[in-house]
């Protein structure tokens, strides 16, 4: 039998006292090799500290649907329209069976990567119109965007120095300098159009200065 979707769910809790009953949605944005994964195991257990239960989960991914889907999207040649049809799917999936129902019963979501890396890699990388990702963003999650997102932002020549010196290249991290330069800076349009859930985390800093960064990045009064 399939597992019950929770979208309903989720639409009526925020439809009543919103910040009262679901939990925060926090997800984790920038280039390959900015050092998100790096500091993911430290904000688990930072907001666990806080007494915060979280879900720690990610994109393309995090049901067994969506991370099929992932090993398409990272292994597979396609087109940009293909990807961007193929991260929605997964991140359709993912947000009924896994996102919505976790902040429906309060609990945090930290994820690693949602919707701006779509904008960031299918548009600004691929070349994909902002208005097409725009549609599938409304057609998709009408309802529900990040609490806060943390951008770990680095310049894309250390990035890749990091990454050659850490592992193998998948379709993605095999793309050239320039590809990520206008990767980072189509993060930084959505930055500007939604400036108070953005957070910039300078990731050309040390690991301990960067985690002083991401404290600062949550409110206090959401603990
Ligand atoms: P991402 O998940 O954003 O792709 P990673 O966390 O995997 O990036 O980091 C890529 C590489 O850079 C790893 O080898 C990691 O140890 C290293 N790294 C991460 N943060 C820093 C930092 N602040 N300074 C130096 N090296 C870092
Ligand atoms: P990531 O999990 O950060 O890779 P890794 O585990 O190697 O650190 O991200 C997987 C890749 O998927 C990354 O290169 C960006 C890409 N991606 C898109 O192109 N569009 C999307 O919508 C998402 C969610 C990811």
């Amino acid at each position: 039998m399939t597992e019950p979707l929770m979208s309903d769910a989720i639409v009526s809790a925020s439809n009543t006292s919103e910040s009262n009953r679901r939990g925060r949605f926090i997800t984790l944005e920038g280039i390959d090799g900015a050092g998100k994964s790096t500091h993911i195991p430290w904000l688990m257990d930072w907001l666990g500290g806080h007494g915060v239960r979280v879900v720690q989960t990610r994109e393309p991914g995090g049901t067994e649907l969506a991370e099929a889907i992932r090993q398409w999207v990272l292994h597979r040649a396609m087109s940009m329209r293909t990807e961007a049809l193929l991260v929605f799917a997964a991140r359709q999936d993912h947000l009924d069976r896994v996102i919505r129902p976790a902040l429906a019963a309060g609990q945090w979501v930290l994820c690693d990567r949602f919707t701006d890396s779509t904008a960031a890699y299918q548009g600004a990388g691929r070349g994909m119109g902002q208005e097409d990702i725009e549609l599938l963003e409304r057609w998709v999650h009408p309802d529900l965007q990040p609490d806060r997102t943390l951008l770990f932002d680095l310049d894309p020549l250390t990035a890749a120095r990091r990454r050659a010196a850490a592992r193998e290249a998948d379709r993605f991290e095999a793309e050239d300098v320039e590809f990520f330069a206008r990767v980072r800076a189509g993060y930084q349009s959505r930055r500007a159009e939604n400036p108070s859930r953005f957070a910039l985390i300078d990731s050309s800093q040390s690991i301990d200065n960067i985690r002083v960064l991401l404290e600062k990045s949550i409110p206090n009064n959401w603990f």
